[in-house]
């Protein structure tokens, strides 16, 4: 990509513990974790960037740390230390872990989309799916009833959910029509970035195979960032131009998708490599 275009997103050195920590800390993790204090070290100096109209991937194991990176971006808890900036907020400028509670709401109504793997996180199951996308546009400042339930038509046919359907609440859908409301949902006031964490672990491969398809459709049609974690390298092929690998907290790997899968150098991408085949 081209290197003097500005990241959607910049992430440096990333830090989440959960624990205290002890002066011998980082000198002796098992795997994440401190045997002295128990303290784990869940995102351990972690930093990225995603550039415009590309798909990041992040893959890992669990517990690699993948969901801690995507809850500190949403503001679900506070960093230990780290800075992320947003292109779209202050010109990249601004840590975004700085800002104040009303722009770090702001950011997550306007700047931020977030697909979780959990439905039921994302939507309210008993509104209507229109209703959901209308909550998204009145904390943007939206009062237009008529406009309003225009829009949730427009993001309801782009993730191909039937307009005669918009009325209904999500409780009454399918795994995978939930998955494409919460990404109507989350695509509700433009924002550049979309962050997908496991978006579609647990659904049915077919089911599995049509979000994905419907989330490269979105990207070449609003030519959206988006940052996507998962532990399967299968759905990140699918879907990323990059590839960050993570292992216990740490990024041990990252390139071009094509370039991990074909020469993957840390021993762990070379099992996750061959385990596709
Ligand atoms: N609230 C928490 N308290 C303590 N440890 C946690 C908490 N949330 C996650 N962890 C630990 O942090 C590490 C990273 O977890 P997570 O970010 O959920 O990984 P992933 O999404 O890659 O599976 C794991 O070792 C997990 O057990
Ligand atoms: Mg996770
Ligand atoms: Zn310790």
């Amino acid at each position: 990509m081209p290197l003097n275009e500005t990241p959607v997103l910049s992430v440096k050195n990333l830090v989440v513990r959960y624990g205290g920590g002890c002066p011998d800390c980082q000198n002796f993790l098992e795997k994440n974790r401190c045997p002295a204090c128990g303290t784990v070290w869940a995102a351990n100096d972690i930093s990225f960037d995603v550039y415009p109209g590309e798909a990041l991937g992040i893959v890992g194991e669990s517990g690699s740390g993948k969901t801690t990176l995507m809850r500190s971006l949403h503001f679900d808890f506070l960093p230990d230390s780290g800075r992320a900036a947003l292109r779209d907020y202050q010109d990249g400028q601004a840590n975004i872990w700085a800002a104040s509670a009303a722009e770090r709401r702001m950011i997550k109504n306007t700047i931020i989309g977030i697909v979780y793997q959990n439905p039921a996180l994302g939507l309210r199951m008993d509104y209507s799916a229109a209703a959901n996308i209308a909550e998204k546009l009145i904390a943007a400042g939206d009062r237009n009833a008529a406009r309003m339930t225009g829009r949730a038509a427009e993001l309801l046919a782009a993730v191909e959910i039937m307009t005669s359907r918009m009325s209904e609440p999500p409780k009454n859908f399918s795994g995978g029509m939930q998955q494409r409301v919460q990404i109507s949902k989350a695509l509700a006031n433009n924002p550049g970035l979309l962050l997908l964490d496991e978006v579609t672990t647990g659904l049915d491969l077919s089911v599995q195979a049509k979000v994905l398809d419907l989330i490269r459709k979105i990207k070449a049609r609003y030519g959206i960032s988006i940052l996507l974690v998962s532990h399967d390298l299968a759905v990140i092929r699918m879907i990323a131009d990059r590839t960050v690998v993570m292992l216990d907290g740490k990024i041990v790997e990252s390139g071009l998708t094509d370039q991990i899968l074909e020469d993957p150098r840390h021993a762990y991408t070379q099992r996750l490599v061959h385990s596709l085949i």
